[in-house]
């Protein structure tokens, strides 16, 4: 048996409801469009549908391979004739003007042209990266950083923006868990939604507002082994409840494109994917934005060994529903003699150019095609003293901190300290890979940092010890000194940015050795160490750095780094950040993540055989999804329920004390997590369904209260539609995702 679900139900359980269009035109406009359409020659057409680099603007090498790039002479002569109807990737209000005015006032229709970019975590100024920015828990936050980073682009002559990545990553060697927000599905949604509505503001037609594109549909994250760029096998049930959940969130938040992913999704490439991009995004959900492809990725189903050349794959990814070619050229070149020989329909043709056309309507730009682009107003908003201000509060909120033996931190000012590891000093591992118009000038060091914040800057002493992959001759042997003649050792130790970023999946998510052996040699010093962890991803900590007296994650935290983590090291300001991924014991338990599947033999004792475990693990994290110390300490007491029976449409209430024993007041994140004893289909030992802020004052306690009803107990069932089935369930409102105190209740 189970239960009928109703609309409130249904929407709480973020299953099937109608999308909000926001690219509907109004009659006088669509009308507008319905004219350009009757006028425009198929060249034209397809032009509009072409989307390639910036020639004219200023535009960071190294993000993306090279492709046929014939320079600005020949790309001014295309726009003018139609044949290119959006760039990307280059900033700048002055230049993006000659560009539109290449449009606008030398084509034949005046068609203005779409300026996108990869405006991730910021354009000018550095927020945390995506991942980090998780660890605050604070969706909020997220929507803030991209309504200022929206700021600064669309002032920056840029309509578009692709992101937010939304993609579920529960294999950390993959190297761009860095770029999404981590395992969990319903941060995955809350945050993908609250990115969406940062980019695109209030009003699409406002200079400070971009098109949001969540990326990468779909499953990207999935990829076998964690490799970059290989093929997602995974069942429709996994697809629906994981990987799709983010997108469907960006969508009902009003996103008004999407980009599909270079990968396959059972042996089909997302980029000539009809289920994917017809029967899932325009008929179930009823998406009416336009989608793009990834970088060359229809050039890429000839490699993929699924189009025969290159006129096929625009044949492929064309009719299965990719409307916009990146930088391939490959739509150009192909599609009006496909639609010419009667092999892509003409109907097929209009749609794509029509839900290109309404996205510019959206944005007003056939109202006004210099919309942002005004040189003074970028000069005012980039890097606006506000945005500093908020990339400095969101640094703090995104670090970790795992471990804090004998209350370490927060640090005295006056002691000695010393700053050891590849990247005290360092400028170049701070922003993080996808921060591509950020420049490192305006990159504030741990080094700086500390020493702003020290009372006497002569205190800290700054020691590389090693390269990130490499020894440095005599680094161990100064190091160690630098150790022993401090109070409190700070192990800057970790990944570079580059090693965890597209295409930079890794096999080991260790320290690489050459660190691991200066910490191996600072440890033994004796000193109270401090570890700041720089990573994009979790990592398997094993051996000395393990055992540091304190652990903070810093991740790449964009500009303010230093500034934010001096901040916590000296309690100026207190951690707060949860874990978004699980930290693993060891590598070989990826792909590793908290809401695993109940199996019939669960891991008992470390060494008991024949149950689900790794013979020389225990079962479980090293830090658990959600694990995050405060500088308080608080106890969660026995939760209350109003009622041990939910009937179908009726609520309950779970109420925990939190109890603070500490000397600071804590902020702190309560979990509510949820086990279904007994489903018809296998359910998660733990899955996330609500969190909560509150702040436990020093010796004082607070009451956090979480409102269940039965949509928040959906699956999908055998049919794949939400259900919920009456019996018990275990309810922990916990700390993170391993720990809690325990209820249960039925549903009846
Ligand atoms: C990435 C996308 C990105 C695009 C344009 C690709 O390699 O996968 O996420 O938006 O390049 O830079």
């Amino acid at each position: 048996m189970s239960l009928r679900m109703s609309r409130r139900d249904l929407l709480l359980a973020g299953a099937a409801m109608p999308v909000l269009l926001s690219v509907v035109p109004a009659r006088g406009e669509a009308q507008r469009i319905e004219t350009l359409l009757d006028r425009m020659t198929l060249e034209e057409k397809a032009g509009q549908l072409t989307l390639v680099n910036d020639p004219f603007r200023w535009r960071p090498g190294n993000v993306n391979p090279d492709a046929f790039d014939p320079g600005q002479q020949a790309v001014a002569q295309e726009i003018r004739e139609g044949r290119i109807g959006a760039l990307f990737n280059g900033i700048g209000a002055a230049q993006a003007r000659y560009a539109q005015h290449l449009a606008v006032q030398e084509s034949r229709l005046g068609i203005p042209l779409l300026l996108a970019a990869d405006v991730i975590h910021g354009l000018r100024t550095i927020f945390p990266v995506p991942l980090a920015e998780t660890a605050s828990w604070d969706p909020d936050l997220a929507a803030r950083t991209a309504r200022a980073a929206a700021t600064e682009a669309g002032a920056s002559g840029i309509h578009q923006t692709y992101a937010p990545m939304v993609d579920i990553a529960r294999d950390q060697r993959w190297g761009r868990v860095v770029e999404g927000a981590g395992e969990d599905v319903l941060l995955g949604r809350l945050f993908a939604a609250a990115r969406v509505r940062g980019f695109q503001g209030d009003e699409l037609r406002d200079a400070s507002s971009l098109v949001a594109t969540p990326k990468h549909f779909a499953a990207y994250g999935a990829a076998e082994g964690g490799l970059d760029y290989a093929g997602a096998e995974l069942s429709e049930r996994a697809l629906r409840e994981v990987y799709l959940p983010p997108f469907r969130a960006a969508f009902d938040a009003g996103a008004c494109s999407v980009m599909c992913g270079f990968n396959t999704v059972n042996g089909i490439p997302a980029t000539a994917d009809p289920w994917l991009l017809q029967q899932v995004l325009r008929r179930e959900w009823g998406f009416r934005g336009y989608v793009v492809s990834d970088y060359t990725a229809d050039a890429e189903l000839v490699s993929h060994g699924f189009a025969e050349d290159a006129r096929d794959a625009v044949r492929l990814a064309f009719l299965a529903g990719v409307d916009m070619s990146m930088n391939s050229r490959l739509y150009q070149r192909y599609l009006p003699e496909l639609v010419a020989e009667g092999v892509v329909p003409m109907a097929r043709l209009d749609d794509a150019v029509r839900r290109v056309l309404r996205v510019k309507e959206a944005l007003g730009l056939f109202d006004d095609p210099w919309r942002g682009m005004d040189s003074e107003r970028e000069a005012r908003v980039v890097r606006a003293p506000a945005h500093v201000a908020l990339a400095r509060d969101a640094a703090r909120r995104s670090v970790v901190l795992l471990r804090n033996e004998g209350g370490l931190l927060p640090l005295r000012p006056d002691l000695r300290l010393a700053l050891i590891g590849p990247f005290g000093a360092d400028a170049d591992n701070v922003l993080g890979p996808w921060s591509i118009f950020g420049e490192r000038e305006h990159a504030v060091t741990l080094e700086a940092g500390i020493r702003a914040a020290i009372a006497d800057p002569d205190r800290l002493t700054v020691v590389p010890g090693s390269g990130i992959e490499s020894d440095l001759p005599g680094g161990i042997d100064a190091a160690v000194a630098a150790a022993g003649a401090a109070d409190v050792v700070l192990l800057a130790v970790g990944e570079s940015q580059w090693m965890s970023a597209e295409g930079h999946s890794r096999t080991e998510i260790d320290l690489p050795p050459p660190q691991a052996a200066l910490v191996e040699a600072v440890m033994q010093a004796g000193r109270p160490v401090v570890v700041l962890l720089k990573t994009g991803r979790a990592l398997a900590l094993t051996g000395s750095v393990a055992e540091a007296d304190a652990i903070m994650v810093t991740w790449f935290l964009g500009q303010e780094e230093g500034n934010a983590v001096a901040d916590l090291l000296f309690g100026s300001a207190a951690p707060s950040g949860r874990l978004p991924v699980s930290f693993p014991l060891r590598t070989g338990q990826q792909p590793f993540y908290y809401a695993r599947l109940s199996t019939g033999r669960p891991a008992q004792a470390a060494d008991q055989a024949y149950t689900a475990h790794y013979r020389n693990l225990p079962d479980g994290a090293l830090y658990p999804f959600g694990h995050g110390l405060t500088y308080g300490s608080v106890r969660y007491e026995p939760p209350r329920l109003t009622a041990e029976r939910l009937m179908a449409g009726g609520r309950l209430t779970a109420t925990a004390r939190l109890v603070n024993d500490g000397a600071r007041d804590a902020d702190e994140v309560a979990q509510l997590y949820l086990r279904d004893r007994a489903a018809r289909v296998v359910q998660p030992r733990r899955l996330l369904k609500a969190f909560s802020h509150v702040t436990v004052p020093a010796g004082g306690a607070v009451e956090v209260s979480f409102d269940l009803g039965v949509g928040e107990l959906a699956y999908l069932g055998p049919d794949m539609q939400p259900t919920a089935d009456p019996g018990w369930f275990d309810l922990w409102i916990a700390p993170n995702a391993e720990s809690g105190v325990a209820a249960a209740f039925r549903l009846d």
